[in-house]
């Protein structure tokens, strides 16, 4: 039988109530509890031939030889066992993108733990809390790019906005070469300059530098392309949830149903007031979950709206209503005026997981640039591990504001912790709970705030997978 930490203990006895820790008798009631409550889940990652229907097969890197992986779909407080199998030809670890869980647990190469050499496994173990809509995913070199991704629901105790049909909607690009990966981005490996960023880089990496983002020549909804991809069904009068999410390496999408106004309810799991837009803007690493009531019988496209022209984007997938036999795609309701959905258009809802921040003790400014003379992306002008750690106690409540200097939007994420945006663009008084936050190009900025209290070392950084390989991250030391 698996002894309970401190940490799970105390919030074991939070969520079951005035337990107090001289009251240690029932320990073993408690622990009984937790195994009924275990969900075991294999994972093996390896390389497996896919073809995402272009008719160009190559080589991806799979969690149990599918892209995306498995589904992990478990009920808020299951126990997860998750048996990592490594058949890749180099090292891996899997990280549980959005879910605070247990600082060892997390996933991060050399900063949480051992990475897993090939042929080795590693049980990740944790509490599945709180619910929502989460992305498990390699933390290792370039191996999310290459289809080591899939999708982690935690489904809450007792579901407050019911719906009659649910899908998973997960965005990914392509360079169907390797997935996207040191041989998709041979034509764009950049040398790096003899500026200071440059020599820094050289020094710690030996020459040839980060890997470019590659050219995406695919885009792909759960790993199908437009041409190949199977319909979402629905039936006149069904309430339709969708959860999307975005594992994609570098592409930031403005996804639109045409014919459908979505509402979004949850942002990055956590729920908001619901509001209603024509198309929903998410960046690398976020999720929303939105509803639609399926209203406007037909075959309707599902696309991304590029350029903020509705009538230039690329296909993604099909809505298409039972008993809709023709092959014809109705033609979208909107053409140019539309709403997309922002972070200032959205209010958290208040839940029983979190306290508001208040009265901030400690602040932190983090200049994001690079891109220009250099393949480095930095934090504070410095490329990571030189970058500066943010060290700071647990119990801590934490400011970041982040200011962009670059000519590219970097979806911010941090580890073991929802924070509260504050601020987005030159919008103050936001109030919604997440874990990625886009900070706009050109001067843009944001203001995040959280307490600090799950201890540990954790990752944060920008999650283009590209610029975190070439610098832009650092560590958050949260001491007990
Ligand atoms: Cu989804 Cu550190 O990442
Ligand atoms: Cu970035």
């Amino acid at each position: 039988m698996k002894l309970l930490n401190r940490r799970d203990f105390l919030r074991f006895a939070s969520i079951s109530g005035a337990l107090l820790l001289t009251e240690l008798t029932p320990l073993n009631l408690l622990q009984s509890a937790y195994a009924q409550k275990s969900k075991e889940i294999n994972l093996t990652a390896n390389l497996t031939n896919v073809d995402l229907g272009n008719g160009k097969p190559f080589i991806a890197w799979t969690y149990n030889g599918q892209i995306p992986g498995p589904e992990i779909r478990v009920k808020e407080g299951e126990r997860l066992h998750v048996f990592l199998k490594n058949k890749l030809p180099e090292e891996t670890t899997v990280h549980w993108h959005g879910l605070p869980v247990p600082n060892v647990m997390d996933g991060v190469p050399y900063v949480t733990q051992k990475p897993i050499q090939p042929g080795g496994t590693f049980v990740y173990e944790f509490e599945a809390s709180p619910p929502g809509t989460y992305i498990y995913h390699s933390h290792a070199h370039y191996q999310l790019d290459r289809g080591l991704y899939g999708v982690l629901i935690v489904e809450p105790k007792r579901e407050e906005r019911g719906y009659d049909r649910e899908y998973v909607l997960l965005l990914e690009d392509w360079a169907t070469v390797d997935g996207g990966g040191p041989e998709a981005s041979k034509r764009g490996r950049i040398q790096p300059l003899m500026g200071m960023m440059g020599m820094m880089g050289m020094m710690r990496r030996g020459a040839g530098g980060p890997l470019q983002e590659p050219l995406y020549d695919a885009y792909t909804i759960n790993g199908r392309v437009f041409e190949a991809s199977l319909p979402f069904k629905v039936k006149k009068g069904d309430k339709v949830r969708l959860r999307i999410a975005n594992p994609s390496s570098s592409t930031i999408y403005t996804l639109r149903i045409a014919g459908h106004p979505v509402t979004i309810t949850h942002a990055d799991g956590r729920p908001v007031l619901p509001v209603t837009v024509d198309a929903v803007r998410i960046g690398m690493g976020e999720r929303y979950d939105v509803e639609f009531i399926a209203n406007n019988p037909g075959r309707w496209h599902i696309y991304n709206i590029r350029d903020n022209s509705p009538t230039s984007g690329w296909l993604l997938g099909t809505l298409l209503y039972n008993g809709i036999t023709s092959k014809n795609y109705n033609a979208d309701t909107i053409t140019t005026v539309y709403k997309i959905s922002d972070y200032s258009i959205l209010e958290g809802i208040d839940e029983r997981f979190f306290k508001p921040v208040t009265s901030v003790n400690k602040a932190f400014r983090v200049n994001l640039s690079g891109g220009m003379m250099s393949p480095y992306w930095t934090m504070n002008g410095r490329v990571y591990p030189d970058s500066d750690d943010i060290s700071i106690k647990q119990g801590d409540r934490v400011r970041i504001e982040y200011f962009n200097m670059s000519m590219m939007a970097h979806p911010m994420h941090l580890h073991g912790h929802f924070f509260e945006v504050v601020g987005t663009g030159r919008v103050t008084g936001v109030r919604i709970k997440k874990d990625t936050l886009i900070i706009p190009p050109h001067m843009g900025r944001g203001a995040v705030e959280f307490i600090a209290d799950n201890p540990g070392v954790w990752f944060h950084h920008c999650h283009n997978l590209y610029h975190m390989e070439a610098g832009m991250a650092n560590l958050v030391k949260i001491f007990s």
